[in-house]
């Protein structure tokens, strides 16, 4: 979805996609649930290789494995229209308040 190859991708930051639309509080928000909770889900909009853009509803988790390590994982599916349209104004109303 991001056009990027996947040796462009290994070993490279996730926010390589991040789109700067996406409001800061969204990430801590991710963040904050996922080390407390284990897991997060939300709609984020992602920046794609040649500057275009995709919607993803994505339910992000953390896992921790008996030898201590944690790997997370993100499964990504294609957001309802309604709920894209209702982020848009909100994400927007979120950004300018940096
Ligand atoms: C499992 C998982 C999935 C993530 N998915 C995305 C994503 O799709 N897009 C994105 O911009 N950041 C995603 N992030 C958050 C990024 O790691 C990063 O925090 C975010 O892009 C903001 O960048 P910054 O922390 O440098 O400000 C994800 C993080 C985790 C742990």
């Amino acid at each position: 979805m991001a056009g990027y190859t996947i040796d462009e991708l290994i070993g490279q930051p996730h926010n390589i996609i991040r789109h700067p639309d996406m409001p800061r509080i969204a990430f801590k928000g991710l963040w904050d649930d996922i080390q407390t909770k284990g897991f997060w889900t939300g709609i984020v909009k992602n920046l794609r290789k040649d500057r275009g853009f995709y919607w993803v509803h994505a339910t992000a988790l953390r896992r921790t494995h008996s030898d201590g390590s944690v790997t997370y994982l993100s499964v990504r599916r294609v957001p309802d229209r309604a709920v894209v349209d209702s982020c848009i104004p909100l994400y927007a109303e979120l950004k300018s308040a940096e």
